[in-house]
């Protein structure tokens, strides 16, 4: 891949493990996992390792997506784009007109353009550095046929196995503040959050007498992550359970 990352932004292409500081070493481990094609030049941040979603948790909710959506539905929104885990998995899938990725952070935008390019979509995704909340307002008012596709950052409740992480306490967004920014935007949004999420601040947004979908994402039979699909979707026997869990490819 061409071009050395930029350093002195933060952009590292790690391709040994004497590169790595300490305290990121059992991420950069699962490298393979999070992007198949690591060793082609993968461009990441320090902090993206802590976010980004694996490849094939990415090309998953891709699918389901796509298949789940009604046809009139063509422009997909990656809110929180990072490093490009799902914005590249979209533009891989094909389904979609346009997609836009938005990211606040410059150094994370570079890594996620790079990124794409190695796998081939760069030309296929909007990039847009800014803050979502002002580029939705302004850019995305009014379109009937967008969805908005949110993998936030998950600060704030501390993560646990056994504890339930409290949604409300989300930082530097809660589930509220995304649930009402986003929905002003799309009646179509899909929220991926932690596999501990509290599905019972979760069914708050429920409409009267309807579900809403909430899929695990599985690698080696462990959830990693859930994604909560609100709005209309067509998804196969949807009725029939409250909550399932998807193993991916891996
Ligand atoms: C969990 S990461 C997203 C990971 C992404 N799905 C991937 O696979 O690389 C969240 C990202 O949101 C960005 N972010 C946080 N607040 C934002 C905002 N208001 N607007 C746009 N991006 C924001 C952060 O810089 C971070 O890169």
């Amino acid at each position: 891949m061409d071009g050395a990352p930029a350093e002195e932004e933060g952009i590292h292409q790690w391709s040994e493990l004497a590169q790595v500081p300490k305290p990121l070493r059992k991420y950069w481990y699962q490298r393979y996992l999070v992007w198949d094609r690591y060793d082609e030049g993968v461009w990441m941040t320090e902090h993206a390792w802590f976010g980004v979603t694996p490849e094939s948790i990415a090309n998953t909710i891709a699918v389901h997506l796509s298949e789940a959506v009604s046809e009139e539905k063509d422009v997909i929104i990656d809110a929180f784009a990072g490093v490009g885990g799902n914005a590249i998995a979209f533009a891989r899938e094909g389904r979609w007109k346009q997609i836009f990725a938005i990211e606040k952070d410059p150094a994370t935008m570079k890594c996620a353009k790079h990124n794409a390019k190695i796998y081939g979509v760069e030309d296929k995704i909007t990039w847009i550095t800014g803050d979502c909340f002002d580029v939705l307002e302004e850019r995305f008012r009014d379109m009937g046929n967008t969805v908005v596709f949110a993998s936030p950052p998950w600060g704030g409740s501390e993560y646990s196995d056994v504890g339930v992480f409290d949604l409300e306490k989300m930082q530097p967004y809660n589930l509220e503040t995304l649930f009402k920014a986003f929905t002003r935007i799309s009646n179509n949004l899909v929220l991926y959050l932690p596999r501990t999420s509290d599905l019972n601040q979760i069914a708050k947004y429920a409409p009267l007498g309807k579900k809403l979908e909430v899929t695990h994402y599985c690698i080696k039979g462990a959830s990693k992550a859930l994604c909560v699909y609100f709005g209309d979707y067509n998804f196969p026997a949807a009725d029939e359970e409250e909550e399932k869990a998807v193993q991916t490819g891996q």
